[in-house]
């Protein structure tokens, strides 16, 4: 099943200046439950932000730059965003669609479930998510200390 994990502000910001806006443990915590021991599909940009390595997963990132290098040794290059689209219809367990939104933009009509983290937070950001949430249907939603989390189904 293909899902996909993003975590919004008040003003729907997702990233600024090509870094997470917020700072969220508890939410960090959350995808990272989520996210374990399956595969991630992320931008380069997104895969460029994220300080540490995504240990017990497989990260699939999409580039342009033929010669990309990645950091990390569970990293995956595609160049081809129909390649990785080819693979991520044909795999056979779940995958989180982790960003950044043109990675979104680009899965969204392939997702079955969307985690959508509500983050307390009103900071006016360059990166906004669309509405893809109006597309799907609400099935679950979790109050946790600090954020908000919604589940939705297609
Ligand atoms: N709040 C959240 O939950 C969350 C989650 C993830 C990301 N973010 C934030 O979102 C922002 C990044 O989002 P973004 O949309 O700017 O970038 P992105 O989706 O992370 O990555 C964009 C990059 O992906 C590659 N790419 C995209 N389409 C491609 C294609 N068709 N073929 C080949 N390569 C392709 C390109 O890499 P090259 O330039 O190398 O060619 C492009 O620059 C950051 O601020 C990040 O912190 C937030």
């Amino acid at each position: 099943m293909i899902h996909m994990i993003v975590a919004i502000n008040s003003t729907r910001t997702i990233g600024h200046h090509d870094t997470m806006p917020f700072h969220n443990p508890e939410d960090l915590a959350h995808f990272k439950a989520k996210t374990l021991n399956h595969v991630c599909v992320m931008g380069r940009v997104t895969y460029e932000s994220i300080p540490v390595k995504l240990s017990n997963r497989m990260i699939w990132v999409l580039t342009s730059q033929l010669d990309y290098e990645p950091k990390h040794d569970n990293v995956i290059v595609f160049n081809d965003e129909s390649q990785l689209l080819d693979a991520v219809l044909s795999y056979q367990s779940d995958i989180f669609i982790c960003g950044g939104l043109q990675i979104y933009r680009l899965f969204f009509p392939y997702v079955s479930v969307l985690w959508l983290s509500h983050i307390a937070d009103e900071f006016d950001g360059d990166v906004k998510l669309d509405r893809f949430e109006d597309h799907m249907t609400l099935v679950n939603s979790v109050q946790y200390n600090t954020f908000m989390c919604e589940e939705y189904h297609r």
